[in-house]
């Protein structure tokens, strides 16, 4: 079996980078964690991508002002330079350009901490207590020029309670988010969607 190459792009503690390191030491997934980016030096998350072995690259977008295409370009030739075929973003804090998500197409995918097309952006656990939600949840999709957008590849659902806070919903989403993004990346990685 050849495995596909994945790159995982971060910005934060790499939670979900660590859920999908785990799932691809199984002997039969179909795909391995080559490289680990992140655009914040000291994202917590790049230590746990060491420690687990894993190539790291810091592409700081400080130096490139507001030139998203410059970071862009940057990003993507790192990505060809690890042989890269699978992107996956997990809490990486930043919009990508229309051109590199078009190179990416298919390739490209997402986990957003809702149950898509509910609570596109950003503070998604605070907004579904505040609309009254008695769902919520986490979605992995393909992405797409337009943010939180592209077509849903995994879905879960779990309840809001009344004396949920945004901080203790936000952690079962992120069980939810844990076990939903090694599926996803399993059936972009077989072809299988
Ligand atoms: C997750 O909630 C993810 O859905 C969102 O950002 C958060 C990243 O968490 N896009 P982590 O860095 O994977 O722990």
């Amino acid at each position: 079996m050849s495995r596909k190459r994945v790159a995982i792009l971060i910005s934060g503690r790499g939670s979900n980078m660590v859920a999908l390191i785990e799932a691809a030491r199984t002997d039969d997934y179909p795909a391995e964690i080559a490289l680990v980016v992140s655009n914040v030096s000291d994202a917590a998350g790049l230590v746990r991508a060491r420690d687990a072995g894993i190539a790291t690259e810091i592409i700081d977008h400080k130096p490139y002002g507001k030139d998203r295409d410059a970071f862009d370009r940057k990003l993507d030739a790192t990505l060809q330079v690890h042989r890269t075929d699978i992107v996956c973003l997990a809490g990486f804090m930043r919009v990508l350009t229309p051109w590199f998500v078009r190179r990416w197409n298919g390739r490209l995918i997402n986990i957003h901490p809702s149950l898509l097309p509910a609570f596109k952006g950003l503070h998604t656990h605070e907004r579904a207590i505040a609309a009254g939600a008695k769902e919520h949840g986490a979605t992995v999709h393909f992405v797409v020029p337009e943010l939180d957008s592209g077509p849903i590849i995994e879905q879960a659902s779990v309840p809001v309670l009344p004396a949920d806070t945004s901080d203790s919903l936000a952690a079962r989403v992120l069980e939810a988010e844990h076990r939903i993004y090694p599926l996803a990346l399993r059936r972009v990685a077989e072809g299988r969607i």
